[in-house]
């Protein structure tokens, strides 16, 4: 092998095109084989310790209420039982809120929601804790309860301060828009259905120390909680968690209260404790995705230009503050989605609900400010007689700085803008403006079964808002034998952040992928992580580790050119060996010569997004890194007398930049894909009139099946390059693609609308349930009697 032809390998991001490369190939998921044999720990799965017990939750019956009496003597004369606690029993703070301490672990004598903990029962197995802890009786005195985000907003009861962006003026820009139309969308929320539940597992150790065995996205926060909750020190507990099944959010900030409750019991205890949610309790217990109301205003022209935009947004929160203000700026800012918006007033409040608290679920309120515009563009299309597609463009963010249409209503300049190629390569390869003329051809002589279309774009800004979290580290391991061993601080649930962060260290070292090998996230190696969200996971963790192999690969060098002669720029890693001075070394037998000579074999490496900054009071600020595009066509057939519909066809285009691995992106667009369509079409919460969630296990709570999936499913990735320094030019994966999905809920309205020539807008509601697209299809019908 020349070493001249891997000349590039060593170089930082800006590779040409590589002869030798780890990133940038399909690879399998580093745990496929082990998922697929059902040889893959989870925490369940972890052979237990000598004299484990476990631990069931007792839940609020009420929404809002005093706790008059708990008598717990029945509890405790049921079989297995050990103990029984409440609150009073922390030995440090009952508080698991992630932002604002506003979040009990165990009422405190206050319940806010049915569903609430109040007590633990543990016991000698899963099944005689679950038995004794129905046996509680608990007498309460009830309160008024709130449990809509308009009722909320009417009662001024909010978990946080509401918020307002503006920039411009909408009111002068509303009185110069020719048109103008107004209206209300509701789009409820979404239970994360992990097919793994909540659970944690804590193991007490020597000297007032803990393990916490957690399904957690955020091993660090589940530290803090702990140590807070026992009162003891951040170096007194250890979390690990190996993967997930599954998290979409949902174990970002809400695995806590299961750590902290498993904590407790164990350490008062002296043993070992698990604490498994049942699916039903799981429901109950934590958040999902916010609902929300919104109420839009918005000007507009004769070409479908928006003028100005006025919106107000109320979120249904739940009874504390969890994640709801990181959320609703999230809606805030990506309320203009890929359309510039010159005069806009963005109005967002987080209703204080007796409900579950509801918090992160992949976009984090992205989803949810995108999804109001392109309801406003699909009116104004509808309004105007026009493609919903032509107005999408004409509203589009400029091409370029000349058109003057780059800065985001936040005083971010778009730089990286791609949507205007994108969407066109989409709209030819899926034939769109031909298969709307079929569409029409088809509705004219089909009475009943009508079909619809529909092209919706997605931009989606990349980082955490508030810039500290944007950080990572990692650590690498040669081992003498040449093997790698990696530790990162990001979580692996599933979507294959360690496949990527493996790929990306082997690239640096140039060893084949199957030498390196990813471990547990564990706060007792790397210390004070980030949760592995907002998308943002393989960019922070990926470049904190390629800088760790950099060092080593950079010590590796030195001891080469020592050793064989040459010069250090001229060292190469690839393909599993090191080329240096024209001969190639395999890289074991350098690594072992290294050893010998005493090179440190391991390090550390640190990442930090650079160029991010947010104002929270103003709104504004530079708070992503880049933006990710994409853009989908969907095609529907709807039943208008039963109000079933079919997916027919999807063509999905996505910008991973240059994709770290194509085979990863393709999954997870296509699980977003599916997750989105769940959640505006079939998965809808409901809650009786006293605040219970009565959609509380799969048999009402309609996620997809594989039956839902189009049977023809085009996904492709745009090529691109980003143009950010993120790791080597990718882009993120794992939220943006929940938007394309969009397409599907618009080529429903459309279809809906074909019933009145497309002259009326159908008013249909998130999730569009076949009793929300009937609905529909009758108000339509009567508008168009009218
Ligand atoms: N993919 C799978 N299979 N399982 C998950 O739980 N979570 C999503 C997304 N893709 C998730 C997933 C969410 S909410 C986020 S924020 C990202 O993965 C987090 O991982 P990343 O930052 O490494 O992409
Ligand atoms: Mo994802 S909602 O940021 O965990």
């Amino acid at each position: 092998m020349n070493s001249k032809s891997e000349a590039f390998l060593n170089q930082p991001n800006d590779a040409p095109a590589m002869a030798w490369a780890e990133v940038g190939q399909s690879r399998p998921h580093e745990s496929a084989v082990l998922h697929v044999l059902g040889e893959a720990t989870y925490t369940d799965d972890i052979p237990e310790a000598q004299g484990t017990l476990h631990a069931a939750l007792g839940l609020s019956a009420k929404a809002h209420a005093n706790i008059v009496s708990m008598n717990f003597d029945a509890v405790r004369a049921m079989p297995g039982v050990k103990a029984v606690y409440t609150h009073q029993d922390i030995p440090g703070t009952n508080d698991c809120g992630p932002i604002i301490h506003d979040d009990p672990i165990l009422s405190a004598g206050l319940v806010e929601y049915v569903g609430q903990p109040i007590f633990i029962v543990v016991a000698d197995s899963h099944d005689n804790a679950r038995r004794a802890v129905r046996k509680a009786d608990i007498q309460y005195a009830e309160l008024p309860a709130i449990l809509t985000p308009q009722a909320a907003r009417d009662a001024k009861s909010f978990v946080v301060p509401p918020m307002r962006l503006q920039r411009g003026d909408a009111e002068a820009a509303f009185k110069r828009s020719k048109h103008i139309a107004k209206g209300q969308l509701y789009v409820g929320g979404q239970e994360q259905f992990y097919l793994e539940g909540q659970i944690s597992y804590a193991i007490p150790k020597e000297d007032n120390c803990i393990l916490v065995q957690c399904s957690t996205q955020h091993p660090t926060e589940m530290q803090h909680v702990v140590a807070h909750a026992l009162h003891i020190n951040s170096n007194q507990v250890v979390v690990e968690c190996r993967r997930m099944g599954g998290a979409f959010g949902g174990k970002e900030s809400q695995s806590a209260l299961w750590a902290a409750c498993a904590a407790i019991s164990a350490k008062l205890l002296k043993r070992p404790v698990k604490l498994r949610a049942d699916r039903d309790d799981d429901m109950l217990v934590t958040g999902k995705r916010h609902c929300f109301y919104y109420e839009y205003e918005v000007g507009y022209g004769d070409d479908g230009r928006i003028v100005a935009a006025r919106v107000e947004m109320v979120t249904r929160a739940g009874f504390s503050a969890d994640l709801s203000a990181p959320v609703a700026t999230r809606a805030v800012c990506h309320f203009d989605n890929a359309y510039y918006l010159a005069d806009v007033d963005i109005r967002a409040m987080a209703g204080k609900t007796n409900t579950q608290s509801n918090t992160a679920f992949r976009g984090f309120g992205g989803p949810q400010g995108a999804i109001a515009i392109e309801y406003i563009v699909d009116e104004i299309a509808r309004n105007l007689g026009m493609d919903a597609l032509d107005v999408r463009k004409i509203n589009f963010y400029g091409r370029n700085d000349e058109e003057g249409r780059n800065v985001t209503q936040y005083q971010q300049k778009v730089v990286d803008n791609v949507i205007h190629a994108l969407v066109d390569e989409l709209e030819e390869s899926s034939a769109y403006r031909r298969r709307r003329a079929e569409i029409n051809a088809f509705n004219a002589g089909s009475p009943v079964l009508k079909r619809g279309l529909a092209l919706t774009p997605v931009k989606f800004g990349i980082a955490f808002n508030v810039t500290h979290f944007n950080q990572a580290g990692a650590l690498v391991h040669v081992y003498t034998d040449g093997s790698v061993l990696v530790n990162h601080g990001g979580t692996e649930m599933g979507q294959g952040i360690n496949t990527k962060v493996c790929q990306v260290v082997a690239h640096e070292l140039g060893i084949p992928l199957a030498m390196v090998r990813a471990t547990a996230t564990d706060t007792s190696k790397v210390a004070n992580t980030s949760a592995t969200a907002a998308s943002t996971g393989a960019d922070l963790n990926g470049k904190a580790a390629q800088d760790a192999a950099h060092t080593i690969g950079q010590r590796l060098a030195e001891f080469a050119v020592k050793r064989h002669g040459g010069t250090l720029d001229e060292v190469r890693f690839a393909a599993g060996f090191v080329h240096v001075n024209g001969v190639a070394v395999p890289f074991p037998e350098l690594v072992q010569q290294a050893y010998l000579a005493r090179v440190q074999l391991w390090s550390d490496g640190f990442y930090a997004t650079p160029g991010l900054h947010w104002d929270p009071k103003t709104m504004s600020g530079n708070p992503f890194s880049y933006f990710a595009y994409g853009a989908s066509v969907s095609e529907v057939v709807v039943d208008t007398l039963t109000g079933e519909w079919k997916l027919l066809k999807v063509n999905a285009l996505y910008d991973a930049g240059k994709s770290l691995n194509p085979a990863l992106d393709i999954g997870q667009v296509e699980g977003a894909f599916i997750q989105g369509m769940g959640w505006l079409t079939t998965e809808e919460l409901w809650w009786n009139a006293g605040g219970k969630l009565m959609t509380h296990a799969p048999s009402t709570y309609k996620i997809p099946a594989v039956s839902d999936c189009p049977e023809d499913f085009e996904v492709r990735l745009f090529d691109n390059r980003n143009v950010t320094d993120s790791i080597h030019r990718s882009k993120a994966v794992g939220e943006p693609p929940l938007l394309l999905p969009f397409s599907v809920f618009y080529a429903i309205r459309d279809a809906i609308s074909s019933v009145g020539q497309h002259r009326h807008n159908p008013p249909l509601n998130a999730p569009a349930t076949g009793e929300a697209i009937l609905n529909a299809v009758d108000a339509v019908r009567a508008m168009a009697r009218e």
